[in-house]
């Protein structure tokens, strides 16, 4: 582990409900699924593990309820070496969410309820600013309110620790959450949401990224699922290709594998380019195996990890 990896989540914890499917049921229609599973989830949360089982001093910043979900979380993060700065709200429940897998795709379409993560607020933010000023980088996204990111992000650039916003799920925001952001990580959806530019390709993520860096994000890192991911920045776009894959079996939690990489790698000390490498390369792993955070891999199975 290197000296000043520390790096601080804010975020979302919540059981993952996951069913893979041949077939997504319409409206009104009951599909037999192939299996079903129970595990952690939450993007936040999933990206902590992404960090923590890479070797880096991960703090992950977050509210639970008091019951067997949040059992959960502390058992997952515990195994993955994450420190978590949580509040137990015995009056409020740990959050789930459902994921239809298509079996055949290995895509996925998700509900969200963060539950306790979703009354995280600025007040809770700052019980924990001691570890936002003490990490190399800061990052969150948009599960828990708007608010309790931007107190993260704020408090984070006031003491010059890198910030990084993956805006998901795409909620509208401002421009002023946005320049707070060193680095701000939307899949071609969230690109879309946010910027009213349809990614589908290359050329529309080039301007979606100008866009997102007119409202203020200082670099756009920009996903791309099996395209890889474009890094922009005020003066250079270049594009990072994705590894190759033998078999996908799972895209969910693609992108906080990538993200977890992202942040482990910046602060480490890699340049942008090298980092959204290193998230690609993470990814990778995590796409070959069921599950989001289950799926995240450990150091020793991601090659050219920066040190
Ligand atoms: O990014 C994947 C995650 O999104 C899942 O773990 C699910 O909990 C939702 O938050």
């Amino acid at each position: 582990m290197s000296g000043n990896d520390a790096i601080t989540i804010l975020g979302v914890f919540v059981a993952d409900a996951a069913f893979r499917t041949a077939r997504r049921p319409r409206p009104g229609e009951t599909v037999l699924g192939e299996s079903f599973a129970l595990g952690p989830g939450g993007k936040g949360s999933n990206q902590a593990v992404a960090a923590g089982r890479l070797g880096a001093r991960v703090r992950f910043v977050t509210r639970l309820g008091d019951d067997a979900f949040a059992d959960l979380a502390e058992r997952t993060w515990r195994e993955a070496g994450v420190e978590p700065v949580v509040g137990r709200d015995p009056a409020s429940a740990t959050g789930a969410a459902c994921i239809l897998v298509d079996v055949a795709s290995a895509d996925n379409a998700i509900v969200i309820c963060p539950g306790a993560g979703g009354e995280l607020a600025p007040a809770d933010v700052d019980a924990a600013a001691e570890v936002i000023v003490g990490a190399s980088v800061f990052m969150t996204q948009l599960e828990q309110p708007v608010a309790a990111a931007a107190r993260g992000l704020a408090i984070a650039r006031g003491a010059g620790v890198t910030t990084i916003l993956n805006p998901a799920p795409a909620v509208e925001v401002d421009d002023a959450l946005l320049a707070l952001a060193d680095v701000v990580t939307p899949n071609e959806a969230e690109a879309a949401a946010l910027t009213g530019v349809g990614v589908g390709g290359l050329d529309d993520a080039r301007r979606a990224a100008a866009v997102l860096l007119a409202r203020g994000a200082g670099r756009v890192v920009l996903t791309l699922g099996a395209g890889g991911a474009l890094v922009q920045g005020p003066d250079r776009s270049e594009h990072v290709p994705a590894f190759a894959v033998e078999r996908v079996v799972d895209t969910t939690g693609a992108g906080d594998a990538f993200n977890g990489g992202l942040a482990v790698a910046l602060a480490r000390g890699a340049d942008p380019l090298a980092a959204a490498r290193f998230g690609c390369r993470v990814a990778a792993v995590a796409v070959t195996r069921p599950g989001t955070a289950a799926a995240m891999p450990w150091a020793d199975e991601v090659a050219d990890a920066p040190t």
